[in-house]
């Protein structure tokens, strides 16, 4: 196959958890062939580039940096407008802003232009994938696969299940949420670059009915995914235990309705118990964390190392929950995971960090050998970072000595501004002006 393009600069990607030996792939003049069917064909030194690929037109990123395009582990894209609204916590954030802007989703009209408008967000911030929470809404959902469709996007979401503690306007009932929701993986489950994730809100607003049916359809389709929230907050974590008194902790709750599997992604995690930590390592299901959100709804401090302690490891992702989080960029949620790994009096690397939000969450999401890699067969979904992007960058810049330094530095002061370049499917979706 013929290149139809080549792009050239410094490469990085990751094969294995930078914390094991020889995981980081990178060449400091690189380059990423990619085919007429938008797969990477070739990476490597640019000297070894095999000539048959050298038909395909060459853009050059001298002091750039080109790798897998992000992934936003988990994300609400019905609460794109109301981003940065104070409470005081999880429950009254809900309460008082996402359920009354949710509402709006029941219009398909508003939906389908929203949808745009926050692919492309995700887009200008480097994001070339995400797990994504809708709305209750089913027409919400098609809206979201419908836009991303159109852009050749790698995207997974689902229609919101809850059909308690929150108001009419956003509560669905066990047979319905079921129904549409199984209408909705016949539809759009494997077609194109889309996948279904059966999407219970959390604990606190399903009733039993409703995470059996929920339980049940994971079951006959093995093959979605499982997402929700858990062990976010206090107050949250208060509620389950009333609502569910015969459960051990929250975990049980997920556990006891057949909620938990390989395919299963739960955002936070903040205050599970070592008990809980080794089912969900049992269960091979994945916690995500978002510091951005967990900082600005004062949730607390998740302990990466308590999760991936060595004996009964929980694979971490990594997320910008954008509304509770206040970012769109995972540069600023690695620079913010930093901090907060920091206070636990942790380590978090730049590289581990870049794992994270790009092999890392594939890897978790399983979508490993399709995106987060440069590796030859998965799809050209690919960013072009500019560690100069900013007179700040540029100045730290000039004291970086290697690649590590580079990749901390962006991760503690990039932004979107630090996006030159974005690809899906080896096309250029986005261009910084
Ligand atoms: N738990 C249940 N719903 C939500 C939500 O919309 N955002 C966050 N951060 N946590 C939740
Ligand atoms: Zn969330």
């Amino acid at each position: 196959m013929t290149a139809a393009r080549i792009l050239r600069g410094r490469t990085l990607g990751f094969r294995d958890d930078p914390r094991l030996d020889g995981a980081v792939v990178t060449e400091a003049d690189g380059a990423v062939a990619i085919g007429t069917d938008g797969r990477i064909l070739w990476s490597g030194p640019f000297a070894d580039l095999p000539e048959s690929f050298l038909g395909g037109s060459v853009e050059h990123f001298p002091g750039k940096i080109i790798m897998p395009g992000f992934i936003d582990a988990h994300v609400h894209f019905p609460q794109h407008r109301m981003i940065a609204a104070p409470a005081k916590d999880l429950l009254e954030w809900l309460n008082r802003f996402a359920f009354e802007e949710e509402a709006q989703y029941s219009s398909e009209a508003f939906a389908a232009a929203a949808a745009e408008r926050f692919l492309d967000k995700l887009i200008s911030h480097g994001t070339t994938s995400a797990l994504a929470f809708s709305s209750v809404h089913k027409g919400a959902a098609d809206c979201l696969f419908k836009a991303a469709q159109g852009r050749g996007m790698c995207l997974t979401t689902g229609k919101t299940l809850m059909d308690r503690n929150a108001p009419d306007a956003v509560l669905d009932t066990a047979e319905d949420g079921a129904r549409d929701s199984a209408d909705l993986i016949g539809k759009w489950h494997g077609v194109d670059r889309l996948r279904y994730a059966i999407t219970v809100r959390f604990a606190v607003t399903s009733t039993e009915a409703q995470l059996q049916a929920a339980g049940a359809l994971y079951g006959d389709n093995p093959d979605c995914l499982m997402h929700s929230h858990i062990s976010e907050s206090a107050g949250e974590i208060e509620f389950v235990k009333q609502q569910f008194p015969w459960s051990r902790d929250y975990t049980d709750v997920y556990d006891r309705f057949g909620l938990l599997g390989g395919n299963t992604v739960l955002a936070h995690g903040i205050h599970l118990s070592e008990r809980e930590c080794q089912v969900l390592h049992d269960a091979s299901a994945i916690v995500v964390h978002c510091p951005t959100s967990n900082n600005f709804l004062g949730s607390g401090l998740f302990d990466i190392d308590h999760l991936r302690a060595p004996e009964r490891p929980v694979h971490v992702g990594l997320a910008t929950d954008v509304a509770g989080g206040t970012s769109y960029s995972m540069l600023q949620t690695l620079g913010e995971a930093y901090k907060v790994a920091m206070l636990k009096g942790r380590k978090l690397t730049a590289l581990d960090g870049f794992y994270l939000a790009t092999l890392g969450n594939a890897r978790g999401l399983g979508l490993d050998g399709e995106i987060g890699t440069l590796e030859a067969g998965a799809w050209a979904d690919i960013v072009v970072l500019d560690p100069q992007a900013t007179d700040v960058l540029a100045a730290r810049d000039e004291l970086s000595e290697n690649l590590e330094d580079t990749l901390f530095a962006l991760m503690m002061l990039g932004d979107d501004r630090a996006v030159r370049k974005v690809y899906i499917r080896g096309e250029m979706v986005h261009e910084k002006d």
